[in-house]
């Protein structure tokens, strides 16, 4: 075990390990979901991709990549093989879906589980696997007259997907920026700048709230409207959305040098804390009304790694350290009031939310939550062991 850790990081790290390792005796080949109200683990197997039945869009199975994650971050907190045994398990069936281009999410599938694998292992097998990933993710790239963006949903001759584009796309594409440094092919960091400077023109309001989603005209690049799917109502400020877009700009910061992309980041990031205010989990949609809203402490999960970014990234020492404390400030928010200790709850986050609209995971552990509490709490226990040189 680590020993200098700090005792909150550690207790999270413990949890993990523990119950990523109890929970694998259980599962089966499926991969862990959302919780359900018993604490269980709702699973899906890996193989079910994103599509359209009929009008209804079904994300599919986006987050098997997460499970692979945990496993690692809790091999890097334990230093026992038997993690990384597991981890190599999950990965040859997680391995399938490099050939899935029906989704964005073949980004977060291979950044969370092919490329640290390959960090930590140095397996060539899993490093083709995730740069075939990165294949599919940039032929997703619509080139419209303003500019191109990376399409979210659905297979690209499906007029509904090639014109679509939600706000975690940006935390996808630094899979495409890890391929670029990876292959020496500058196309895909070209693709996924391109993508954040749309990105920001299309889905930035101008009080610095985000739209959760976009469709375009695939011809022009003009934003046909703004919408949401997960969120509260088409305008309406939706919590997760920032920290997908604080990760993806700077990322996009990091490898393309651009500092404008910084400056985005700290502006979205100023309101997401004004609306904030002192308590460690906002709503699941800061616009929400009525009473019961669900929190959603995924969203300060991810609004910590990413923050964890923008601090290793900001040139300027102050600011740097400003907002290292506002991450570790959530982080050690999240670790005193949410952790799940219960063993019957098999979550590591309590009350994230994946879809109020939709009730699913409405007040539950949610795997990319876990994943990205898991992800920061290793940055700070083992700095440059997990997270690659595409964060840099
Ligand atoms: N699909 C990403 C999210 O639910 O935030």
């Amino acid at each position: 075990m680590s020993d200098v850790i700090a005792p909150h990081v550690k207790k999270a790290l413990d949890l993990i390990a523990e119950k990523t390792l109890q929970d694998e005796t259980v599962i089966g080949a499926a991969f862990p979901y959302v919780t359900l109200p018993d604490g269980s683990w709702d699973t899906m197997s890996v193989g079910i991709s994103a599509g359209y039945t009929g009008e209804d869009w079904s994300h599919g199975n986006w987050f098997c990549g997460f499970w692979v994650g945990l496993l690692l971050t809790s091999y890097l907190h334990t230093k026992d093989e038997k993690y990384l045994k597991l981890a190599h398990d999950r990965m040859v069936l997680v391995e399938e879906r490099a050939n899935d281009g029906n989704t964005h999410d073949i980004g977060f599938i291979f950044l969370s589980s092919a490329m640290p694998f390959y960090r930590i292992t140095g397996e060539q097998r899993f490093r083709s696997a995730a740069l075939k990933a990165a294949d599919k993710l940039r032929s997703r790239l619509v080139v419209t007259d303003k500019g191109a963006y990376v399409s979210s949903w659905g297979p690209m001759e499906d007029p509904r997907g090639r014109a679509s584009s939600a706000i975690d796309t940006m935390a996808n594409i630094p899979l495409l920026y890890w391929a670029a440094r990876e292959s020496g092919d500058a196309s895909f960091r070209l693709a996924a700048e391109a993508h954040a400077q749309m990105t920001m023109l299309s889905f930035r309001r101008p009080d610095d709230t985000l739209y959760h989603a976009v469709e375009y005209d695939t011809k022009t690049g003009d934003r046909l409207r703004g919408y949401t799917f997960q969120g509260a109502h088409d305008e309406s400020y939706w919590s997760r959305g920032t920290g997908w877009a604080v990760m993806g700009l700077a990322t996009s910061a990091a490898n393309s040098g651009n500092m404008d992309f910084l400056s985005q980041a700290i502006a979205l990031s100023e309101k997401w804390f004004a609306c904030l205010g002192d308590k460690p989990v906002p709503p699941y949609d800061f616009d929400a009304e009525g009473s019961g809203v669900p929190e959603d402490s995924a969203a300060s999960a991810i609004m910590a790694a990413g923050l964890l970014d923008l601090a290793d990234l900001h040139p300027d020492a102050s600011v740097a350290s400003h907002w290292r404390k506002k991450a570790h400030w959530l982080i050690e928010g999240l670790c005193r009031d949410y952790l799940a200790t219960d063993p019957k709850h098999r979550g590591i986050l309590l009350h994230g939310c994946y879809s109020e609209p939709h009730k699913i995971g409405p007040d539950a552990a949610v795997m990319f939550g876990d994943y990205f509490f898991a992800e920061a709490l290793c940055r700070i226990a083992f700095p440059d062991s997990f997270v690659p040189d595409y964060r840099k």
